[in-house]
């Protein structure tokens, strides 16, 4: 076991301005030791999430960060001490552990990640992206909410992100005519010529309406929404009467300055065009979770799937990986190897 606990600290809270490197900081503490009915963590994959900075905004499906503390995140964890009867030294978990070095965590909270999920020579990270929250989320999220259909049009924004990619590969696998939105050409061609999308539409483009409507002549089945904002707004005005609009996520609502107005046509077209709009949260889905990572990895041995990892090396990197994912930066599911 190391000597120290280093700790990202979430100094203080971005204010309205977007988040930069001034708002975490460096620290050192003890190791702690786990008390009764508690473990303790060595953190060996942090998840980066775009969630991770909408809890800096105020409560979410969990309560508001508060500067000063550590910063908050899931992680693939080792548990290294235990005091609870079904964990013990050496198994994996995927805990709350924050960006630290160590973490003690209550037991009962936990499971051990039954390495029967991975195939022969899978990396242990995919327990943390395809099996974890990004593939659950795509899974759930574009079955459940988006009821996509063969034959059908989907649609899905932050297309390249670790939700997103794999939004798009499981409708392909169902059937579906499935059109990416992302920022820039180069990951629009990543979606088309690596993951098999028949389409990718440029977000920061200036013609963007013009290009999306370009690929979706017939309208929108179901949309899975990332982002909010203008692209909902865009794919909205796209959408064919009586589809399915999945709402995952406001990624342009997270970072900086709130937008001058929310998305134009609602309630408008919701009415006209009959539309059913569906909220969820991964945790919705618990009962169903085994059923769906027995697809997954079907999806993924077959070939069918391709799992996208985006893994920066250092905890201390972890504030600049975030800060890059908010910007665009990642492909697929990104993660910090803590060491
Ligand atoms: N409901 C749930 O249970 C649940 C669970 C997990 C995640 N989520 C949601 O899923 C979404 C994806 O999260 P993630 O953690 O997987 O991140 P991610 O998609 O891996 O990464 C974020 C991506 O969003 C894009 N982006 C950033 N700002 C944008 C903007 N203003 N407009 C459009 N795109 C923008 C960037 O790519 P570009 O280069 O394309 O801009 C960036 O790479 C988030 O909305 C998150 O809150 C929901």
């Amino acid at each position: 076991m190391a000597d120290g606990n280093r700790q990202i600290l979430l100094d203080r809270l971005p204010q309205g301005d977007k988040l930069g490197p001034e708002h975490f900081r460096l620290a050192e503490a003890s190791v702690p030791s786990a008390g009764a009915g508690e473990v303790l963590l060595r953190t060996r994959y942090i998840s980066l999430d775009a969630a991770n900075r909408a809890w800096m905004q105020g409560a979410t499906y969990r309560s508001a960060l508060e500067g000063g503390q550590v910063m908050a995140g899931g992680a693939l964890a080792e548990v290294i001490q235990s005091n609870v009867s079904h964990l013990a030294p050496g198994d994996t978990v995927f805990a709350d552990t924050g960006w630290q070095d160590y973490a003690v965590a209550p037991g009962a909270r936990l499971e051990k990640l039954p390495a029967a999920n991975l195939a022969e020579g899978e990396p242990v990270t995919h327990l943390m992206s395809v099996y974890g929250v990004a593939g659950l989320t795509a899974y759930f999220g574009l079955l459940e909410c988006g009821r996509p259909k063969a034959g059908e049009t989907v649609v899905v924004s932050a297309a390249a992100g670790s939700v997103g990619s794999i939004v798009g590969q499981i409708a392909k696998i169902k059937g579906c005519r499935v059109v990416g939105i992302a920022g820039g050409a180069e990951k629009g061609r990543w979606l088309t010529d690596e993951l098999g999308f028949d389409a990718a539409v440029d977000y920061k483009s200036p013609e963007f309406k013009r290009l999306l409507r370009a690929e979706v002549p017939d309208g929108v089945d179901v949309y899975f929404d990332n982002t909010g904002g203008a692209v909902f707004e865009a794919v909205l005005f796209a959408m064919k009467n009586f589809g399915r609009i999945a709402c995952c996520g406001a990624l342009s609502q997270y970072d900086g300055a709130p937008p001058a107005h929310g998305p134009r046509g609602i309630p408008g077209l919701i009415v006209t065009k009959r539309l059913t709009l569906r909220g969820f949260v991964v945790m919705d889905f618990d009962t169903q979770r085994e059923a769906a990572l027995k697809d997954l990895a079907g999806w993924v041995a077959s070939g069918q799937l391709k799992v996208q990892e985006d893994i920066i090396d250092g905890l201390e990197n972890t504030p600049a990986a975030l800060i890059g994912l908010l910007n665009g930066e990642n492909r697929g599911k990104r993660m910090v190897k803590v060491r």
